[in-house]
């Protein structure tokens, strides 16, 4: 399947970046939504190319097939359009994707720069229509450095790791919910400390606090930012196509 559509003309391509569970990629769908862009989750890439490495035992420390997993997975969308679904060799995994095996191994596999490399030019693709929120890591920093809009997602690892653990019908104070606290913190260290495209706000990127925040002012917030831009957009003249 395609993952690229047409040009929309004044349609933004919006940065959203932050760490695991800071709500990127619900928050992100839902602004999409409401604004009429597309979403997509880059994350998936990532989750798709260590599933199937851990299924076919295939080690990190070998680049080059690591590399050649990437054209094996694809992103496809869900029932209201978005790239939130990722496929392996045709088949959905998007399940498969988002269990603790993939969470402990997936910053090891995104830390190698063949495979960013290989994923580059494909997250470059979806987003060069404009009119899409892309979710991610390294969004605003190196896949969309010239992203109208970059927007990152904070919030404390406890505030994140009670979220998951909820998602996961988990009580964040059991031991379980302890251990996906320390997963939390481990994918953070190993994402921001890595030597390729480190999780890291970009320095022209709107930070947005969500510790304490209802999912919807979170929401509000982004589509807020959106339509902020697409006014401004709007009515620069050189930009809308009115003569000076
Ligand atoms: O966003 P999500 O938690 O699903 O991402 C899973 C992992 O994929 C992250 O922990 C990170 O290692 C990697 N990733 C990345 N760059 C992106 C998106 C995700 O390195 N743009």
């Amino acid at each position: 399947m395609d993952e690229t559509k047409p040009a929309v003309p004044g349609r933004l391509v919006v940065a959203l970046d932050g760490p695991g569970s800071s709500g990127k990629s619900s928050v992100g769908a839902a602004a999409a939504l409401e604004v009429g862009y597309r979403f997509c989750d880059t994350g998936l890439l990532y989750r798709a190319v260590t599933w199937l490495a851990l299924a076919r035992s295939v080690s990190a420390s070998y680049p080059h097939a690591m590399r050649g997993l990437a054209d094996e997975v694809e992103l496809a969308p869900d029932a209201e359009g978005r790239l939130a679904r990722v496929l392996v060799d045709g088949v959905d995994h998007t399940d498969d994707v988002h269990k603790p095996d993939v969470d402990a191994a997936v910053s090891a596999v995104s830390a190698i720069p063949e495979l960013r490399l290989a994923l580059l030019d494909r997250q470059r693709a979806l987003a060069e229509p404009g009119g899409i929120v892309m979710a991610g890591r390294d969004i605003g920093t190196v896949v969309l450095p010239d992203a109208d809009l970059k927007v990152f997602l904070e919030a404390s690892a406890e505030e994140r790791a009670r979220r998951r653990a909820e998602e996961r019908g988990v009580d964040p104070k059991s031991p379980a919910g302890a251990a996906i606290l320390d997963a939390l913190r481990r994918r953070d260290e190993l994402d921001s400390t890595r030597a390729v495209a480190p999780l890291r706000a970009a320095p022209d990127a709107r930070i947005i606090s969500t510790d304490g925040n209802r999912f919807e002012d979170t929401v509000d917030a982004v589509v807020n930012a959106i339509r902020d831009v697409e006014a401004r957009r709007a009515s620069e003249p050189e930009r809308s196509g009115a003569s000076a």
